[in-house]
């Protein structure tokens, strides 16, 4: 089948088009992608190999398409559905860059009517990451979307609110009864406050006045924080510190998986996300698939009743596989906060 393939780490993509046709397992639905987005841990895979559990490999993990055909034991699908979400990464078959890819049933979201194709491409991976964080790492409990909870006094500090992981937790945090300070720069505050944000400060300001204006707004109902962006540390630390004799279990969880965080003040809960290998079918993983799946059932749910809104988006100008590059080149000049990109045709 056609699709892009690269051969080992720091090349350049190829189209090619004998990459091999996956077949999909009893619990696997086999989809021809038609929209992708680039995130942020494409070019991470393509530098380092991070992740590439085989090579030649196939970019792009966040894809929304049309099923073709279903495993044996599966149930929820049948061929000519359609969907979307985080599909895998760095295994054979989970590359969205091609003709077909694999999606474990349990992990794929039906794509509700009134949302594009091309907009369901740019939710999985930043919406599910936001779920392994607001209701995983932070130890909230999922909503039912039919009956949303009440908002308490109870505030939720989103670091990078307006990011496309931050949005999502913020949309996410809210949606499940809590208040939400996010930190932004001018450039995406539109964006933390279209997500609902009660409040915003400014990353740029210094951490003091952040943590002053923090503090000023939470009056002690902060017990979680949530680092979407991996570069804040420090003002996570001092935040933590100068709370620490305010009474109640404190949770941070952060999108960075790779820093040690053993150590914070006043000995919070942390949970590192890394969503990295979902989708593996292997028994270490399994405590992943299964949140992700849990998640992915509210998250659609919350869509299909438009009560979780997309964020922004754009399609980019090319098209075709082989546009993933000029994709991804676009998406580094942040002039668009999640760039979508069309494979092939319906
Ligand atoms: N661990 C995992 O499983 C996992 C999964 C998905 C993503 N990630 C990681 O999560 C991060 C965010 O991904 P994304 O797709 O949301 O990227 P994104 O859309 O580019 O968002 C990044 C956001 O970070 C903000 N930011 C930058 N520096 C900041 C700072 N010092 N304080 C607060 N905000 C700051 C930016 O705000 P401005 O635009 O205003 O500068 C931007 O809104 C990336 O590093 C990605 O690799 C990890």
């Amino acid at each position: 089948m056609k699709g892009l393939k690269l051969d080992a780490p720091r090349g350049e993509y190829q189209l090619v088009d004998d990459l091999p046709e996956p077949s999909p397992g009893p619990n696997q639905l086999l989809v021809k992608p038609i929209y992708g987005s680039i995130n942020p841990v494409d070019e991470l895979m393509r530098n380092s190999g991070l992740l590439i559990v085989s090579w030649p490999w196939t970019p792009c993990c966040d894809v929304a398409g049309t099923v073709v055909k279903v495993g044996d034991n599966v149930t929820k699908f049948k061929a000519g559905d359609q969907v979307f979400g985080c599909q895998g990464l760095g295994f054979p078959g989970s590359g969205g860059a091609a003709e077909y890819c694999l999606f474990r049933e349990d992990l794929a979201l039906r794509k509700p009517e009134d949302v594009p194709l091309a907009a369901a491409a740019s939710i999985g991976v930043g919406s599910e990451t936001a779920a392994m964080g607001v209701w995983v790492g932070l130890n909230i409990q999922l909503p039912d979307p039919q009956n949303l909870p009440a908002t308490s006094d109870e505030w939720v500090f989103i670091l990078g609110g307006g990011g496309n992981v931050g949005a999502y937790a913020v949309q996410l945090a809210k949606l499940s009864g809590y208040k939400v300070i996010a930190s932004v720069s001018s450039r995406s505050v539109q964006s933390a406050i279209a997500a609902g944000a009660d409040e915003t400060v400014d990353y740029k300001d210094s951490v003091d006045s952040q943590i002053a204006k923090i503090k000023a707004v939470t009056k002690g109902g902060l017990h979680r924080i949530f680092d979407a962006t991996s570069f804040n540390k420090p003002i996570v630390e001092k935040l933590l510190e100068s709370t620490k004799d305010e009474p109640g279990q404190k949770y941070f969880t952060t999108v960075n998986n790779w820093d040690d965080f053993s150590d914070l003040p006043g000995s919070p809960q942390v949970h590192l996300i890394s969503l990295g290998p979902v989708a593996r079918e292997d028994a270490e993983h399994a405590e992943l698939n299964a949140s992700v799946s849990k998640a992915v059932v509210v998250i659609e749910q919350l869509l299909a009743l438009g009560k979780l809104i997309v964020n922004e988006y754009v399609v980019a100008d090319d098209t075709g596989f082989e546009a993933f590059t000029a994709g991804t080149k676009l998406q580094s000049t942040k002039a668009a906060k999640k760039v979508v990109v069309k494979f092939q045709s319906e």
